[in-house]
This record gives C-alpha cells, sequence and structure tokens, in this order.
C-alpha cells in the first residue's frame, strides 16, 4: 500500500477568557470537580497545570484502566478524542466530557473506517489489532486494540496467527520486529508528533551530549529508534529515566512527557528530541494543546462538549477493548 499523507495540524484554536486568575481557576475546578463527582484523566502528553490538577495521569492502557474501574458520574478526559471515546465504550451510562472536541489524533483521523474497512477485504482469516489511536468505529473492526505497552506482547500470545496491524507503521514495525514476525500487513499511517524528530540533529546533540542516552517512543520512525537505548510507552520511558544510572536523557516523544519525568528522576537533565525544523515547537502535539484549564473549567460547568458511541459501534468496540484489557492484568 502506499503511504498514506499525513494528517494535518487542526486550525488553531481561540483563547478562551474567562477573566479569573489561575488560582480561580483552579478553585473553581476543583468546586466543580466535587458538585459533579467527577474525575479527571490526563495523558502525559497534556499541559503540566492540567497534569497537575488531574486526578490521574497515565500512558494510554493506564487511563483505560483507570476509566474502566472508576466509581465517578462524569469523567473529564484531558486528552485527545479517541481517549475520551474509549472511556466513553467502557461507561455507557457515564458522562464523558473532554475540553475540546476537536482535539483528534493524525492516526485515528488518517485510518477512516471505510477505508479501512477496503483494505481489511485483502487480509481475509487475519486477526486485526488495532492500536488505540483510531477511531470507535475502527475499533469496532477489530479482534484486538493495543497500546503501546502491550502490542509486543499482545501480538506475541497470537502465536502464529496471520496479523493486520493498524494503524501505526512506525509502532507496527517495531513490534513485528519485537515480535519476529515480518510477515505482519501494516496499515500506514503515522503520528505528526514522532515523525518530525530528526535523525541529523538527533545525532548533533548526541555528539554534543556523549553521556546522554537516548529514549524513545515506539511511535518515532526507524531513523530515531535505531540510536535508542530504551523503547517504551510514555510511562515505561518515565520509569526508564528514574531507574537508569545515566543522569542525561535525550527525550523522543511529546514534550508534555517532560514534566512527570522530572518530577520521578529530579536531578537528571532531560533534553526533547530535536524536530526537524528548528524554528517549530513539532514536538508538542497541537490537538493535546487544544486543551486548557479555562476549557477544562467550561466542559465541568456545561457539561458538555460531551463524547457519545453509536450504541451499535460502541457494543462491538468494546469486545477488542476488553480483550486488551483481559490481556494486560
Ligand atoms: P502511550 O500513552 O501508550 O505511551 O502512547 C501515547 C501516544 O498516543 C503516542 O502517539
Amino acid at each position: 500500500m502506499d503511504k498514506l499523507p499525513v494528517i494535518g495540524n487542526p486550525s488553531p484554536t481561540p483563547d478562551v477568557d474567562l477573566g479569573m486568575t489561575p488560582d480561580e481557576l483552579e478553585e473553581g475546578i476543583k468546586k466543580l470537580k466535587k458538585e459533579r463527582n467527577a474525575v479527571i484523566l490526563a495523558h502525559y502528553y497534556q499541559e503540566s497545570e492540567i497534569q497537575d490538577l488531574a486526578d490521574f495521569v497515565g500512558d494510554s492502557l493506564q487511563l483505560s484502566q483507570a476509566a474502566a474501574k472508576t466509581q465517578a458520574d462524569v469523567i473529564a478526559f484531558c486528552g485527545v478524542h479517541f481517549m475520551a471515546e474509549t472511556a466513553k465504550i467502557l461507561n455507557p451510562t457515564k458522562i464523558v466530557v473532554i475540553p475540546d472536541l476537536e482535539a483528534g489524533c493524525s492516526l485515528a483521523d488518517g485510518c477512516p473506517a471505510p477505508v479501512f474497512a477496503k483494505w481489511l477485504e485483502q487480509y481475509p482469516g487475519h486477526k486485526v489489532i488495532s492500536y488505540i489511536n483510531c477511531s470507535a468505529d475502527v475499533k469496532a473492526m477489530s479482534d484486538i486494540i493495543c497500546t503501546s505497552s502491550n502490542a509486543v506482547k499482545i501480538v506475541k500470545a497470537l502465536g502464529d496467527q496471520k496479523i493486520v496491524f493498524a494503524p501505526d507503521r512506525h509502532l507496527g514495525a517495531f513490534v513485528a520486529k519485537q515480535a519476529n514476525r515480518p510477515d505482519i500487513a501494516l496499515w500506514q499511517g503515522t503520528c505528526i508528533v514522532h515523525e518530525t524528530f530528526s535523525e541529523k540533529r538527533l545525532l548533533g546533540l548526541m555528539a554534543a551530549n556523549p553521556d546522554a542516552e537516548v529514549i524513545a517512543h515506539p511511535d518515532c520512525h526507524e531513523g530515531i529508534l535505531r540510536h535508542a537505548k530504551h523503547i517504551a510507552s510514555t510511562s515505561g520511558l518515565i520509569e526508564y529515566a528514574k531507574k537508569s544510572p545515566a543522569q542525561t536523557f535525550i527525550v523522543a516523544t511529546e514534550a508534555g512527557i517532560l514534566h512527570k519525568m522530572q518530577q520521578a528522576a529530579p536531578g537528571k537533565k532531560l533534553i526533547p528530541a530535536p524536530p526537524e525544523d528548528e524554528s517549530c515547537s513539532c514536538n508538542e502535539c497541537p490537538h493535546m494543546r487544544r486543551n486548557t484549564l479555562e476549557k477544562l473549567y467550561l466542559c465541568l460547568r456545561d457539561l458538555k462538549p460531551q463524547v457519545d458511541v453509536p450504541e451499535a459501534t460502541r457494543v462491538r468496540a468494546l469486545v477488542p477493548i476488553q480483550r486488551m484489557l483481559e490481556m494486560s492484568v
């Protein structure tokens, strides 16, 4: 299959000004959270002030596990749309809100369900493993969902069954290598953030910091992964930075991770991996950045925008998500 076009940045979103000081905003969010019996779940890629207010911060798998067991009436999901959608699939009777409904994902947007359905026709008898970074409609066509922290384990558990993997071709290639399954058919999607890192500029940084260890998310392309001392999900990278005796790390994933990583590894030097274009902040996900404290306040106050999934799709999408959760205990 030809390489798909990379789905670009979302349109910029105007800042919402509620005329509140940061302290008032924080207090307001805490008060609304109590009144609504809400839980705030946040991904490591969110702005630090959102992470600091969240009840739970984690990677995609940990966030699905937290969503699966919450007793709250309202889930305020500070992440991107597919994450909130997964929480809704697991909690059909709860209200799931997201600060900005347009916080999407290039991987999910680059795998439209009708095109995916057509692509799958080429692979009869294959198990369909889909990265959680996809829409509910694509999940509904999948046998098992995976995240970056359990993808290798899930593929290995399938023995020698024929497999298709979507939508991230870099994660798929990494998994195929780790599981020694070069035959896996890969959908050719990419993440706009992990696609942007420059091998040439990384080599320059490595030369300037010879003691630094490169640590990378498996969504990165091979030009970055080949230099990585450790490749793991966001939670795995934080754990590694904490435990490794190295004092300096070049971190190849979305820059939001640096907040919790620095807290977990105080005193260590964390250098964000460089994007191709020196003048851009391309290592920040523009979708994740759409969520702000102001919009979090508003979504708790107004209980909108809500994330909903049509029931027929939800019921089908739930099956491969539950399989993943069962295989990840
Ligand atoms: P994890 O949360 O599994 O680390 O992956 C984050 C992600 O969405 C990378 O694109």
